[in-house]
């Protein structure tokens, strides 16, 4: 964490009684479509925090993105990602173009940089504020408040495969579902630790689909009852196939506290919890990883349509900035952040949905920067 001396810009001397002000070096990716807009929402906040928490935010922005490779033909340069090594925490507004074939944006930058910066836990809080966001009868905040770790670096997201035959009747194509014990014991200790530290429930369900992943999943399996009998007996273990998790997730979401799963069945049922907390104009996720530089970001795309019109909601972004403090250890401020933002959605914001806010973007920034400064 970059400790820097903090010096008055007049008088060049330390601040009385705060001789050094941490400083955070975050890269910043607003990337496409609507991503500007709400990162910049975000980070109207973030930097109202700083003020009133007493650290520094050093951002440096990157114009990773569709528009980019429309303009460049360059996805992500080589030398991006030792040069994200160098920051503290990294925040990324969206990935994907209209005019840009499916995949290439999301290999090439948003799953290479997943990779490649080792941040294997794809963290996504799933927590209802207001009953009227939620679609499902009879549910309300008490009922929604878990979180889910996916794994986020292997799975059928290594992308191993190929085919044969390509175009012909006779086409094969495979794409293999790969786990290693090393990956998946890593995300099963962060799921145990983070489900220790909740204190909630103390429950841990794990979600796979053992009954036909015979080899990959009984992996996960195993590795998820020996690693909880060794280490980890203080926390309750529950499992789950992905099919009733699914289930389970609109008929007694109450039932969850942390659930640990592969990255597609996680992919999948964390856009299930996006709905149930209020739609992706809320969700926010972290791709962490917890010995090196960390990702945060809404999770609900570029929303093309959408881009420039101030009606989408930033509040998924600024909680992925609630995210980032958190996991850089400024636990007071990020919870300050969320405090502020629940303040606005019960008292302010009519609806969570594009356009229907009653406020435009920037507003929904303001309220929630007014709310934190109090
Ligand atoms: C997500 C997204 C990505 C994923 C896509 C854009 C590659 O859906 O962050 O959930 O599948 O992980
Ligand atoms: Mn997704």
């Amino acid at each position: 964490m970059g400790m820097r001396r903090y010096l008055h810009p007049l008088t060049q001397q330390p601040p009385e009684g705060n001789e050094t002000m941490k400083t955070y070096k975050i890269a910043v990716i607003p990337g496409d479509g609507t991503g500007p807009e709400v990162t910049q929402e975000a980070i109207k906040v973030l930097k109202v925090a700083s003020d009133k928490f007493g650290f520094k935010l050093d951002l440096h922005e990157y114009d990773f993105g569709g528009e980019r490779f429309l303009r460049t033909g360059e996805v992500l340069p080589d030398s991006a990602i030792d040069e994200m090594r160098q920051y503290d925490s990294m925040l990324l507004g969206a990935i994907g173009h209209p005019d840009v074939k499916p995949g290439i944006l999301e290999k090439g930058i948003l799953l290479r940089l997943r990779f490649e910066l080792e941040q294997y836990i794809n963290l996504r809080p799933i927590k209802l504020y207001r009953p009227q966001d939620c679609p499902l009868k009879d549910k309300t905040p008490e009922h929604i408040d878990f979180i889910v770790v996916r794994e986020n670096n292997e799975g059928l997201y290594l992308g191993l495969g190929g085919n044969a035959f390509k175009g012909k009747p006779n086409e094969v194509a495979t794409q293999e579902l790969v786990n290693t014990r090393q990956g998946v014991e890593r995300c099963l200790r962060y799921a145990f630790d983070l489900t220790r530290k909740r204190n909630k429930t103390k429950t841990l369900t794990l979600c796979a689909k053992t009954n036909v992943l015979t080899f990959a999943h009984d992996l996960w399996w195993r590795a998820f009852n020996e690693v909880g009998d060794q280490d980890y007996t203080d926390v309750k273990r529950e499992y789950a196939h992905v099919d009733a998790t699914c289930m389970w997730m609109v008929k007694n979401p109450e039932w969850f506290d942390v659930i640990v799963t592969c990255n597609m069945f996680g992919d999948i049922i964390t856009d299930l919890g996006a709905m149930i907390q209020g739609g992706m104009g809320i969700a926010a996720g972290g791709n962490i990883n917890p010995n090196g530089v960390s990702m945060f970001e809404p999770i609900g795309g570029s929303a093309p349509k959408y881009t420039g019109m101030g009606v989408i909601n930033p509040l998924a972004a600024i909680f992925s900035g609630q995210m980032m403090l958190d996991v850089l250890g400024e636990t007071a401020a990020a919870q300050a952040i969320e405090s502020a933002a629940q303040k606005v959605l019960v008292n302010d914001i009519k609806s969570l949905n594009a356009g229907k806010m009653g406020y435009t973007t920037s507003q929904v920034g303001d309220l929630v920067a007014a709310a934190l400064a109090g």
